[in-house]
């Protein structure tokens, strides 16, 4: 395709910089955003009189007409093109002659680029956000039916006290609700407009810039041009929050691959949302949390190209910045395959609850609570924490459990133990009884589930 900027040049540039500069096979898809950006750059020129009004209609008419071709699947992209918008504007001027010509006034790529970037990402925040909620919904409603599902809690992957499934699942949920809200932080970030900032210092023609925001619907528009073309912290910040977002599905992931383990034998994982192996007919492997967690490398693999990328760019435009957009596309594609897989991987999973009690009486996990039985009857914390450890120590060496010594044997370590211990340090007592806000008793959680629920009805009405 003919080069639109050719007039100083006196050679034909190299094949191989074509193909290493050419942007349009990962840049096409922001084809949409291109088009009604410039729609309304061209509306916006038409109503200032900067370019004649009928040149102004045409461009608009053609340009809608490029985008209902692009939606039925009858525009062909040429990927000869440079990149998408010298495709847009060559295509344009083809189908309507020379009006297209003046559809690139007072406009520059780099802040056609910016302005385009910033609607596709506004576009990601927003669908990103959707699918959190749809698997909050998911984990919230795992954790209603576990209330009081008593499974051991871990501390160095040690069982340390007795919480419950839904307590755990609402870790997560606290997490993702995060993960949402940091998502509308990118979504905020990207929403102002940077037509107007031109190449790099404005331009001389008298735009609208606000009358722009206004038609794309940006809640503001940028205030330094050379800022307005250079500027990629909105992607840096919708990269972090998918790096982070893809940690918390990791450990998440890594919880769950260990659970639907033999050892662990408290989840077993959908038929669907599992697969086996070509050679040992009994596997079923946990494929999809596997990949959550290694493409989480990836992901921030996506974070550390763009902010290397950013770190020496002299202001304004430097072309390393195309550099953004696979970063940006990768990490955004990755979450949109990873989440709505998780999501149905999370519905369709079934836990054992017998199996996590069980568990959870194993491992001395009421051991604390024995500690704080004392503290009740007047003993010291510091000696009660050393009479139960007294206490575990003796059932490791005689393969028992705390609830099966005597109370005898309870007083041969401290005189103030009585009969009332055991019901103490049964593990629903022990749940029962960490009731503070935030804590695993039954109600504590469903207040906190309460909270969530009110929170994600708040966020489907304004989700952005
Ligand atoms: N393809 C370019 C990019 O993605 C568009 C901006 C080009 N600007 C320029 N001055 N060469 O960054």
């Amino acid at each position: 395709m003919a080069k639109l900027w050719a007039g100083r040049f006196e050679k034909p540039t190299s094949a191989l910089l074509d193909d290493y500069q050419s942007s349009i096979l990962f840049d096409q898809r922001l084809i949409r955003c291109d088009l009604l950006g410039s729609i309304a750059h061209a509306t916006m020129l038409g109503e200032q009189g900067i370019i004649p009004m009928g040149d102004s209609q045409a461009i608009v008419q053609g340009l809608t007409a490029m985008l209902s071709d692009y939606d039925t699947g009858a525009l062909a992209i040429d990927l000869t093109a440079e990149d998408v918008h010298m495709f847009a504007e060559a295509e344009l001027t083809a189908r309507i002659g020379e009006a297209g010509k003046r559809l690139h006034t007072g406009r520059s790529r780099n802040d056609q680029i910016a302005l385009d970037v910033r609607l596709y990402a506004k576009e990601a925040c927003a669908h990103v956000q959707a699918l959190l909620l749809a698997l909050l919904e998911v984990l919230l409603s795992l954790a209603k039916a576990h209330t009081h599902t008593i499974m051991p809690g871990y501390t160095h992957l040690q069982k340390a006290q007795p919480v419950t499934l839904a307590f755990h699942l609402m870790a997560y949920v606290q997490m993702l609700m995060r993960d949402v809200t940091r998502f509308g932080h990118a979504y905020t970030e990207a929403d102002v407009m940077p037509l107007g900032s031109g190449a790099l210092a404005g331009t001389t023609y008298p735009l609208n810039r606000e009358r722009v925001a206004e038609l794309l619907g940006f809640a503001a528009v940028t205030d330094n041009a050379m800022d307005g073309v250079s500027d990629r912290d909105f992607l840096i910040t919708f990269l972090a929050a998918a790096a982070t977002c893809m940690m918390h599905l990791s450990r998440l992931s890594e919880e769950l691959i260990l659970w639907s383990t033999n050892e662990f034998g408290t989840l077993t994982l959908d038929d669907a949302f599992a697969t086996g192996s070509s050679i040992m007919p009994q596997k079923k492997n946990p494929d999809a949390c596997e990949l959550t967690r290694g493409k989480t490398g990836r992901v921030y693999g996506d974070l550390m190209a763009l902010l290397t990328v950013m770190k020496g760019i002299p202001l304004a435009y430097n072309k390393d910045m195309q550099e953004d957009k696979e970063a940006f596309f990768d990490a955004y594609d990755t979450l949109t395959k990873c989440l709505p897989t998780f999501t149905e991987m999370m519905r369709t999973a079934v836990f054992h609850p017998e199996g996590m009690a069980q568990s959870a009486a194993m491992g001395f996990t009421n051991a604390t609570d024995l500690a704080d039985y004392l503290v009740g009857k007047g003993i010291p914390f510091r000696d009660a924490h050393h009479v139960s450890g007294a206490l575990v120590g003796k059932c490791v060496r005689e393969k028992r459990d705390l609830g099966d010594l005597s109370l005898a044997e309870l007083r041969e370590q401290c005189a103030a133990f009585d009969a009332d211990v055991y019901e103490a340090i049964s593990l629903k007592a022990c749940v029962e009884r960490r009731s503070l806000r935030g804590g695993p008793a039954p109600l504590a959680v469903e207040d906190s589930i309460r909270r969530a629920e009110s929170w994600l009805a708040q966020q489907r009405s304004q989700v952005k």
